[in-house]
């Protein structure tokens, strides 16, 4: 089994939106069974509260339901278990680096940028879209969608084979 954690502030608008894309994906190939996946937050502020309905929306556009997603803080155990533990943006990866430092495990092979799995896009973060309008969602789609494509590939590649 791998698996994947990904990881933005607020669990509530990019990660569980990166988590439901890459679980449809997932499915679709036929690898429920061997990949597993989940999100979290770097922050405790949004904790049991289901994605923002901006969020639900646009997955939904795109044939993707998050509604029955819940918010979580990011904890100890998630960094042992984990295979990848994958950012959204870089203050989010140097917050998991830094968990990961002092909890003393070496999580450092696992923690990376979540669009490092798509290096064609040319960037590198998926834009927080919380204070911005409803294209943003879109936009945090579209980032979204490449990411979990190349991160299925590679998990395929490198650990599945
Ligand atoms: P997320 O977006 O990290 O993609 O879930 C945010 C959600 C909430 C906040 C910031 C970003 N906030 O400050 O409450």
């Amino acid at each position: 089994m791998v698996r994947v954690l990904f990881v933005c502030l607020g669990n509530i608008c990019r990660s569980p939106t990166a988590h439901g894309v890459f679980a449809k994906m997932v499915a679709e190939a036929g690898l429920a069974r061997a990949i597993e996946s989940d999100s979290a937050g770097t922050t405790d502020y949004h904790r049991g509260e289901a994605p923002d309905p901006r969020a639900v929306a646009a997955a939904k556009r795109r044939g993707i339901d998050i509604a029955r997603l819940r918010a979580r803080p990011v904890e100890p155990a998630d960094l042992a278990r984990f295979d990848l533990l994958l950012a959204m943006d870089r203050p989010v990866l140097r917050r998991l680096s830094a968990m990961g430092r002092r909890l003393g495990g070496d999580a450092r092979g696992r923690v990376g940028l979540f669009l490092d799995h798509a290096p064609g896009l040319g960037v590198r973060e998926v834009p927080d879209p919380y204070l911005g309008g409803e294209e943003g969602f879109d936009a945090v789609l579209d980032l979204i969608e490449e990411g979990a494509k190349g991160l299925l590939a590679a998990i395929r590649r490198e650990r599945l084979e």
